[in-house]
């Protein structure tokens, strides 16, 4: 009997549906575009790409955006896992570049709001341009002893 790692398949769903969200980035000002794809509980997955702005700090990232769309849609307590791909911008289109994409500070607080409104860790799917490359984490490893609702008194 094979035993199939579904988490490890769930991440390669969520990468290619990362880098077909990185195509729609806009990122004149850094030329890198990022690409977030996030896994709800019933299967369903909500894409994200970085937007930016002449305002350089106004910029968005990749999973922020994808989060907000969750929210947007109410299942912000839904998020189970995301996937991650980002690179420079090449010439001819598309995206290059060797190092996995690990979602920023920011990116990792907005997730770990997720994660606590859910009542669940999230898995953070994490690639290089192209796939290639991939690492596996939990939020609670990028973010140890997170700031929260619960510090807030809310539950
Ligand atoms: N970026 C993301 O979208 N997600 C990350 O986790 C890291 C950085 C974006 C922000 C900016 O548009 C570009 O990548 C370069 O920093």
């Amino acid at each position: 009997m094979t035993a199939i790692d579904m988490s490890e398949v769930a991440g390669r769903v969520l990468i290619d549906e990362a880098r077909e969200a990185a195509r729609h980035a806009y990122a004149p000002y850094s030329r890198f575009a990022v690409g977030a794809a996030l896994l709800l509980a019933d299967g369903s997955v909500v894409r994200g790409a970085n937007f930016e702005n002449a305002s350089h700090g106004l910029s968005l990232c990749a999973e922020t955006v994808a989060l907000a769309a969750a929210n947007t849609a109410g299942r912000l307590r839904d998020v189970v896992a995301i996937g991650v791909v980002g690179g420079a911008m090449a010439a001819g289109g598309g995206i290059e570049g060797d190092a996995p994409v690990r979602p920023c500070g920011r990116c990792r607080q907005m997730l770990s709001e997720a994660a606590q409104a859910g009542g669940r860790d999230i898995v953070v799917h994490c690639a290089s341009a192209d796939g290639g490359v991939v690492e596996r984490h939990m939020l609670s490893h990028l973010l140890p002893l997170a700031f929260g609702p619960a510090d807030l008194g809310l539950h």
